[in-house]
């Protein structure tokens, strides 16, 4: 496990656009699990940035989102869909065919999810996940109590998540209850992790996450069990930290 605690949101994206980029130089076929939230916008624009300079192509990049709203059609202006292709699709050159979310209109969401696991494993699975944290410690959106050996499924969005989110739809009441999200089981199996937090709002969740117990009242406290985790924090969300991490080069 790695930590790196950087000063601010633009110096944390540039972290993790490195860590990212490195990986993907080095293997052929590379899969990348992608993150929604405002978190990882800073990141993204870095890696369309290294894009544009010619350092790093998506050419043969597949990628797979963490998480979609369940219901909401694919064009409203919230949709994970429609964020991925504002904050990083439209600016490198990924053939969108190799661009996955979640599909929360499917008319079995159940088989949908079964296919989505599916379709990752047949492209030997996720290389690099990238990773937000919620306030209430939730990753993509398994939210508190969700089994840390989840798979992806339909899952119900907590109140303090819909506060989170809310104020990014129009009329805040129109956000959807509930979304598609891959597990923390699924998670897991990446082989590589990479989370980002940023802001005063995450303090809690990162202290939890990184020193309290595994246990499902923090979701992404589960990530202590993954061998090749690294988190990349800003110092304003690093102030409930207590143990003396060791300086990362
Ligand atoms: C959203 C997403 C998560 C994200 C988190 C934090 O609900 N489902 O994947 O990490 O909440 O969002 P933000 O980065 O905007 O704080």
């Amino acid at each position: 496990m790695k930590l790196y605690v950087v000063k601010d949101k633009a110096t944390m994206g540039k972290k993790a656009a490195d860590v990212i980029a490195a990986e993907m130089q080095t293997t052929p076929h590379f899969v990348l699990g992608l993150a929604t939230g405002s978190t990882p916008e800073t990141c993204y624009a870095e890696l369309a940035k290294k894009n544009k300079a010619g350092k790093i192509s998506f050419e043969n990049v597949i990628t797979f989102n963490l998480d979609e709203y369940a219901g909401l059609p694919v064009k409203h202006p919230e949709s994970y869909r429609s964020f991925m292709d504002a904050k990083l699709f439209k600016h490198v050159n990924i053939p969108m065919s190799a661009t996955h979310l979640p599909n929360g209109n499917a008319p079995d969401l159940d088989a949908m999810c079964e296919e989505y696991e599916m379709m990752m494993d047949k492209v030997g699975g996720v290389d690099v996940q990238v990773l937000g944290i919620g306030r209430n410690g939730h990753i993509g959106f398994n939210e508190p109590g969700s089994s840390l050996a989840s798979r992806t499924r339909k899952v119900k969005l907590t109140k303090s998540t819909k506060e989170a989110n809310g104020p990014y739809f129009k009329a805040p009441d129109k956000m959807p209850d509930y979304a598609i999200t891959m597990g923390i089981g699924t998670i897991l199996e990446a082989k590589k992790i990479i989370l980002m937090a940023c802001g005063d709002t995450k303090v809690d969740a990162i202290a939890a996450a990184l020193e309290g117990p595994v246990s499902v009242t923090c979701p992404a406290s589960a990530l202590q069990l993954h061998p090749d985790v690294t988190w990349v924090v800003t110092k304003d969300a690093a102030t409930g930290l207590k143990m003396e991490w060791p300086e990362q080069d």
